[in-house]
C-alpha cells in the first residue's frame, strides 16, 4: 500500500500560486508515496464547546478521521499579515482535538511558503513551525522551503520555471530523507 501524504494549502483562491505550488510538489513525489490533498475550506472554525459537549461538526469528524492515517504532512501557504492564513490555523487547531487526541501528534513534516513579494512568506512560515513544534510535528529544517517572487517564475504557459521545479525535486529529496529517518513507529 502507498503511504499517503497529506497535503495542507493555507489558500482557498481558484488561481493560487500555493496551490499550484503544491500540485507541482506532489507530482514529484516518488512512487511508493500518494500526495493527498485536504480540503479544509469546509472546517467550522474551532470552537470547543462542541468538542467539550461531544457533538463536533461533522466535517471536523471526517477531518480528523481523514487525516489521522497520514504517513506524512505537507504545508504549502501563502502569508497573511505576516502570519498563517486562519484557514490554515484553523485546520491545525481542528485536527489538535480534542486534547490527547491529536492527528498530527509525531508526523514528520514539511513546511513551504510561497509569495509573490520578495519576503517568500518567512512569517507565515516560521509562525506555522512555531504552532508545529506545540503539536510535536518535527519539521523538516534545512534546507528550509521559501519561494518568493513567485509571479516571475511562472512562463507563458502557467508552468512553474524548470529552475524551479530543480529547487523544488531537492526539497522533496530531502523531504523523504527526513520523513523515512522521523517516523515515531
Ligand atoms: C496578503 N499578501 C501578503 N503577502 C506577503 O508576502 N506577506 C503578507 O503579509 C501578506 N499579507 C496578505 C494579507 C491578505 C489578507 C491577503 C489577501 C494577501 C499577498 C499574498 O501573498 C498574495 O495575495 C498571494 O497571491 C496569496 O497566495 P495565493 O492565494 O496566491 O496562494
Amino acid at each position: 500500500m502507498k503511504k499517503k501524504i497529506g497535503f495542507f494549502v493555507g489558500s482557498l483562491r481558484k488561481n493560487s500560486y500555493s496551490k499550484k505550488v503544491a500540485q507541482r510538489l506532489a507530482t514529484l513525489f516518488p512512487k511508493e508515496y500518494e500526495p493527498v490533498f485536504v480540503d479544509i475550506g469546509q472546517l467550522e472554525l474551532y470552537n470547543q464547546d462542541f468538542d467539550d459537549e461531544e457533538r463536533p461538526p461533522v466535517a471536523w469528524k471526517i477531518f480528523r478521521e481523514f487525516v489521522a492515517p497520514f504517513y506524512g504532512i505537507v504545508f504549502v501557504t501563502p502569508e497573511y499579515n505576516r502570519s498563517v492564513p486562519a484557514v490554515l490555523k484553523n485546520a491545525l487547531d481542528v485536527g489538535s482535538r480534542p486534547y490527547g487526541k491529536s492527528v498530527w501528534d509525531g508526523k514528520p513534516g514539511l513546511v513551504f511558503s510561497v509569495s509573490p513579494g520578495a519576503i517568500s512568506g518567512f512569517g507565515a512560515n516560521h509562525h506555522l513551525r512555531q504552532s508545529l513544534v506545540f503539536l510535536n510535528v518535527p519539521t523538516l529544517q534545512q534546507p528550509e522551503a521559501y519561494i518568493g517572487n513567485v509571479t516571475k517564475l511562472i512562463d507563458e504557459d502557467g508552468e512553474l520555471l524548470s529552475t524551479t521545479v530543480a529547487y523544488l525535486k531537492t526539497i522533496i529529496a530531502a523531504y523523504i530523507t527526513f520523513l523515512e529517518n522521523n517516523r515515531s513507529e
